[in-house]
């Protein structure tokens, strides 16, 4: 079973969002296998958003994601960080489905609610896993509904 890092954005802490983002994704079937309530510094929001450094956004990226606490998580299952990311919706919540989380709570680009491993860039959920937790902070247990979630 595939894992991958989900995090929710300083806006949605600020909104009182966490327990809707973490709900929506524990009762699809997913295993929070780790959480963290956290702020991110300069140095971690660069390594997270390394691939957008030469971005015309990059600066107020990192600002605004190291402006408050986030919720950050790492949650397993069958196709996770595809699966997550469907939950998402699109990266500009104008173009999100109502239904998907960044369509139901989030107006603006740049204050989107939540973070997931992005589904196209094969490692990215690995990388960011390892970068927001240790290995011991990463939970093995099984949940009880396990054999009426999966055939
Ligand atoms: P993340 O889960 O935050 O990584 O979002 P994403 O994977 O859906 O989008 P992407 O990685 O392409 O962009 C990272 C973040 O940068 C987005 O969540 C947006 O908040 C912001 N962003 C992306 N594109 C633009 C843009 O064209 N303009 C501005 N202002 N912000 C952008
Ligand atoms: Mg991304």
């Amino acid at each position: 079973r595939e894992r991958t890092f989900v995090m929710a954005k300083p806006d949605a802490v600020q909104r009182g969002l966490i327990g809707e983002i973490v709900s929506r994704i524990e009762e699809r079937g997913l295993k929070l296998v780790g959480g963290k309530f956290m702020q991110i510094d300069d140095e971690l929001a660069r390594d997270h958003y390394g691939e957008h450094v030469d971005k015309p956004f990059f600066d107020d990226l990192t600002t605004f994601i190291t402006s408050g606490p986030v919720f950050a998580m790492v949650w397993e299952g069958q196709d996770a960080t595809r699966q997550v990311r469907q939950m998402m919706g699109e990266t500009d919540p104008a173009d999100a489905a109502p239904g998907t989380i960044r369509g139901d709570y989030a107006l603006d680009l740049g204050r989107n609610v939540i973070h997931g491993s992005d589904h196209e860039d094969p490692g990215a959920n690995e990388r960011e896993i390892d970068l927001f937790f240790d290995e011991e902070e990463l939970l093995d247990y099984e949940r009880i509904d396990g054999e009426w979630l999966y055939e």
